[in-house]
């Protein structure tokens, strides 16, 4: 991975980012398994986020096998056993269970050499992504690190509910209980898991990949949480019980607002490092721009103007602009998708992106401050679908895959001044998210709508990084005016066969 060219370029400084709050723990009270009583529900709490004061255990614990090591991959009760074996490269497997063994790798190695971290698998920065953080003592501790993402990851520092989990009194308990008393994150609510998986592949106040850690070699992380979900080499170790479409459309939506929620967050807490004059603060932040703004083959820019209507001005590289896309669709849907929902305003959200895209960066004070305004948006609205996920659900209204599909695309396409239809945005992150949107929706039909297939399928061509040559770095470097047409002409088909047959051709309803 080698060479990225570049133009346009925001000035500003790149230094090591980082500021660390490992997750404190506490003492199990050594008491015998007993339930907790339930605390107060007044203030809307997001299940996962934020610090637990319970301790992590290691996956061992779980490895039992009338536990969940029942050795037989892909069967239930043999969730340890489907996490922890080895099927690459003949069939899936779970990354989780190698993030840590990553560490040792060539790329590491010259990561952390080139930042001056000491070992990669010693450092902090790289072990509260690869691995679960604790301060218990030595042993255990490596214990758990060399787990790699073990379950207290994603399921809840299982300290205090390890011995209470299985018993019949705890299907009785609320989701936010869970959380709040025992530190258990409920994965099957679809918002405390997404955030979760998105405090990782996205990042969060304490977790950053910035520009430095991309230039020194790390692969860029994107979060999209469908995308991730049907990744094909990832193995699930369990079944999802929503059946389809609704798992994918809720998925989709939530998945969004999660995206953005994280991206805020990484925003807000990188312009307080640059405030508070951190040494490994950066500011502007190059990472969390769009990376194919800036690394692009010289004069590529000037042609685009003939097949796309770029809403932002030359050599401003959009903020976060995978995680932006596809917000105002999911907020137009999230009712539909959970009926009695309202949609939310996200003005604050509008207000920053406004800022953040403007033709100069803008100071750390005045981002931490709309961010700040935006996040409280952003919880609002992931607190409803919180809400709405713990409760009943009414299945989602059929003819909903199609509506999304035809909205997505649309949301690619704009009309020239001429009456042309043109790409609304080239940036290769904005035509992944839509294209990204429109693969879930074929998902939710179980794949089984063979005219989206092709359009589908040509759209993952153009998007898709051309084959690496040694020296080079994975990126779409080759994105060419016949690429982006190809690409317009598949958005046109794809919104044209889900249209609703009121909807003119061409042009935004
Ligand atoms: C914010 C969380 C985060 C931090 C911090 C982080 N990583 Fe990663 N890393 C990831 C994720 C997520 C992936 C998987 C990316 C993907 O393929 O989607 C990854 C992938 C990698 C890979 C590629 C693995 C493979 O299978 O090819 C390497 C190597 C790596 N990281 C090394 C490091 C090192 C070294 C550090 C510390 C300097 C570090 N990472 C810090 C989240 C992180
Ligand atoms: C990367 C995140 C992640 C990791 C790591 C992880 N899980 Fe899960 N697990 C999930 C998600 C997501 C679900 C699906 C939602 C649910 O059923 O709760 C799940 C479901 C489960 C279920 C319920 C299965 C069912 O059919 O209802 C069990 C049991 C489980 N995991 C055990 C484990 C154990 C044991 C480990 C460690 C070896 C582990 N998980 C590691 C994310 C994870
Ligand atoms: C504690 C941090 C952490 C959490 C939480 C987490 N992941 Fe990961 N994930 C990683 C790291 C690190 C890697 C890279 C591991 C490797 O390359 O072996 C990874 C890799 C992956 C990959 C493979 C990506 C690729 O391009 O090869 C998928 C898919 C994935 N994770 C899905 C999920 C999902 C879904 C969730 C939430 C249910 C989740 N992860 C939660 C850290 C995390
Ligand atoms: C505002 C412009 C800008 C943006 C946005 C940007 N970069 Fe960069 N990038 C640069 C500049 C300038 C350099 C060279 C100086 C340096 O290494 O910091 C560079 C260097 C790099 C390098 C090292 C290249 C080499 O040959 O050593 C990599 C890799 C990289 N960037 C990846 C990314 C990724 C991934 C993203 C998006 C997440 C991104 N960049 C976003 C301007 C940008």
């Amino acid at each position: 991975m080698r060479t990225l060219l570049l133009v346009a370029v925001i000035v500003g400084s790149c230094t090591v980012a980082g500021v660390f709050n490992p997750a404190r723990s506490q003492p199990g009270d050594g008491s015998s398994p007993r339930l907790t009583q339930s605390v107060p529900s007044s203030s809307p709490v997001l299940y996962g986020l934020g610090e637990s004061p319970f301790a992590p255990r290691p996956s061992t614990s779980c490895a039992a096998a009338s536990c969940h090591g029942g050795g037989q991959v892909g069967k239930v009760g043999s969730e340890h056993s489907s996490w922890a074996a080895e099927v690459f490269p003949s069939g899936p497997s779970d990354p989780h269970s190698r993030a840590y063994q990553v560490l040792f790798n060539p790329v590491s190695v010259e990561m952390a050499k080139k930042l001056n971290l000491g070992e990669a698998h010693r450092a902090e920065r790289c072990l509260k992504c690869h691995a679960v953080l604790t301060h218990e003592e030595p042993d255990v501790r490596a214990a758990i690190l060399a787990e790699g993402v073990g379950c207290s990851a994603c399921h809840g520092p299982a300290e205090k509910w390890l011995s209470v989990h299985y018993l019949p009194e705890w299907q009785t308990l609320s989701s936010r209980d869970k959380w709040l008393k025992y530190g258990f994150i409920p994965t099957k609510n679809l918002v405390a898991r997404t955030l979760n998986c998105a405090s990782c592949h996205m990042g969060d106040s304490s977790r950053d990949v910035n520009h430095d850690l991309y230039a020194a070699g790390h692969p860029r992380i994107t979060f999209e949480a469908a995308r991730l979900h049907y990744h094909p080499d990832y193995r699930h170790h369990w079944t999802e019980k929503t059946p389809q479409p609704d798992f994918e459309i809720r998925l989709w939506i939530v998945g969004q607002a999660a995206a953005l929620r994280a991206a805020t967050d990484l925003l807000r807490a990188r312009a307080e490092r640059a405030l508070a004059h951190t040494p490994e603060s950066a500011w502007p932040e190059f990472a969390g721009y769009s990376c194919y703004a800036c690394h692009q083959r010289v004069g590529e820019g000037a042609v685009r103007n003939s097949v796309s209507a770029m809403p932002r001005p030359l050599g401003v590289a959009g903020w976060e602009v995978l995680a932006n896309t596809g917000v105002a669709i999911a907020a137009q849907y999230c009712s539909t998708a959970y009926p009695g929902l309202t949609p939310p305003t996200l003005t604050e959200v509008q207000r920053l992106r406004k800022l953040m895209d403007g033709p100069r960066p803008p100071s750390p004070a005045t981002v931490r401050q709309q961010a700040t305004k935006a996040l409280g948006e952003l919880d609002a609205w992931l607190a409803e679908l919180q809400t709405a996920e713990d409760g009943k659900r009414q299945p989602v209204p059929s003819g909903t895959t199609e509506q999304l599909l035809h909205a997505l695309a649309n949301n690619a396409l704009t009309r020239s001044a001429g009456g042309e239809t043109l790409l609304a945005d080239h940036d290769w992150d904005a035509l992944t998210a839509n294209y990204l949107g429109c693969a879930a929706m074929y998902h939710a039909r179980g794949g089984r709508m063979p005219s989206w297939q092709k359009p589908l399928d040509s759209l993952r061509e153009q998007l898709r990084f051309p084959a690496l040559t040694s020296g080079q770095w994975n990126s779409p470097a080759d994105f060419t005016v016949q690429k982006l047409n190809t690409l317009r002409e598949n958005f046109i088909l794809l919104r044209n066969m889900s249209a609703p047959s009121a909807t003119p051709e061409g042009g935004k309803k």
